[in-house]
């Protein structure tokens, strides 16, 4: 076996934490043949409920699993880490939009930021913690780490997007590809049924409803976290943390047959998107490992729109934490 890859979570004792912990022991996320360490990140108040998580991975005796750290101070979770999953941070709660959240979650990413400097050379850092697209702004301004190897998790948007236009056109997931979302994860994000395929060919040819994907499948998406809280009472949590290990793997493989995967990563200025934000885009991964954003995708009037109506909200996120940058 290698030398273990280590990854801090965040949140650890909390809902998303036990749905994906067990799964990236078990080896499920970074292989059967890579022995995985743990760095557990809580804050105080919850760090005997995290001793309790810590007992049940150990009992599980994964092979993979070669040490776990719990710790309430990030330096410590942070240090030497190749991989941070930034969960950690209070979900909103029936009538909330995941924006109301920014000045409380937001503070969060400051001192994780400037933690960060003690991980690994190749590090990446993925923030699920919402507003996650500006929690991830905050934290990659106030770290050293290069700005290239941070990113948001747009992730649950696609799977919920794929899911949809599946069901609508009675074809499995696999069908669907090209599933881009752009922007925030918000209730303005625009999931792109334009560029989507089925089958290899535009989606808007098996489906012809548009109506139906101009506004219902539209919002559902948009809509859906706010629906799983109003029915479970809590938010997502076991779809966030697969969404999370989708999230890691689209970043680590080679992304297959000209598709791509969405997640919010730092702009450079594609698509007329201000360089600096972290915005929902196509990504494709390269044999290397490194990615690029897709580009020349067409936009539709109705379709730019959408587009600029998720950019102004992203700029409006920023200027609400400039104090944070
Ligand atoms: P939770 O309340 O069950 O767990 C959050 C945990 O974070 C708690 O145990 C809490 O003690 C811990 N925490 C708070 N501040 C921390 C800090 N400074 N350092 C370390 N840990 C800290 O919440 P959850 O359901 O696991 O959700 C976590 C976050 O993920 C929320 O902000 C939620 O809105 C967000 N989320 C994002 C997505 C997405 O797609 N991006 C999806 C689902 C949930
Ligand atoms: C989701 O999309 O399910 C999460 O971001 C939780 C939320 O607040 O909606």
């Amino acid at each position: 076996m290698s030398n273990p890859i280590r990854v801090a979570i965040s949140g650890a004792a909390g809902q998303i934490a036990y749905s994906i912990l067990f799964r990236i022991a078990s080896g499920q996320l970074f292989g059967k043949d890579r022995p995985v360490h743990l760095n557990l990140l809580e804050i105080p108040q919850a760090m005997n409920a995290l001793s309790g998580v810590a007992m049940e991975l150990e009992d599980c005796a994964f092979p993979t699993l070669a040490g776990l750290t719990l710790t309430d101070q990030a330096e410590v979770a942070f240090d030497g880490i190749h991989w941070a999953l930034l969960i950690g941070s209070r979900p909103r709660g029936p009538g909330m939009e995941r924006a109301d959240l920014i000045r409380i979650n937001g503070p969060i990413f400051v001192g994780q930021g400037k933690a960060l400097n003690r991980s690994a050379d190749d590090v990446r850092v993925v923030v699920v913690g919402n507003p996650c697209n500006t929690n991830c702004l905050i934290a990659m301004n106030n770290s050293d780490v290069p700005n290239d190897r941070f990113s948001a998790m747009m992730r649950l948007d696609q799977n919920r997007s794929k899911a949809l236009l599946a069901g609508k056109s009675h074809l499995p997931i696999t069908a669907v590809s090209h599933m881009v979302v752009w922007g925030n994860h918000s209730n303005r994000q625009y999931p792109d049924f334009e560029n989507a395929r089925i089958n290899g060919r535009p989606a808007t040819e098996l489906i012809t409803d548009t109506a139906w994907l101009r506004e219902s499948f539209v919002a559902l998406v948009q809509e859906r976290g706010a629906a799983v809280i109003k029915a479970r009472g809590l938010s997502s949590a076991a779809s966030a943390a697969n969404a999370a290990m989708d999230h890691v793997t689209a970043l680590i493989e080679p992304t297959a047959d000209n598709d791509c995967f969405s997640a919010a990563v730092c702009s450079h200025g594609a698509y007329g998107v201000d360089a600096g934000l972290i915005f929902g885009l196509p990504l494709r991964t390269r044999a290397n490992g490194t990615q690029e954003v897709v580009e020349g995708l067409a936009l539709s009037p109705w379709a730019q729109e959408k587009f600029n109506i998720v950019l102004n909200e992203l700029r409006t996120e920023r200027d609400v934490v400039k104090d944070l940058l």
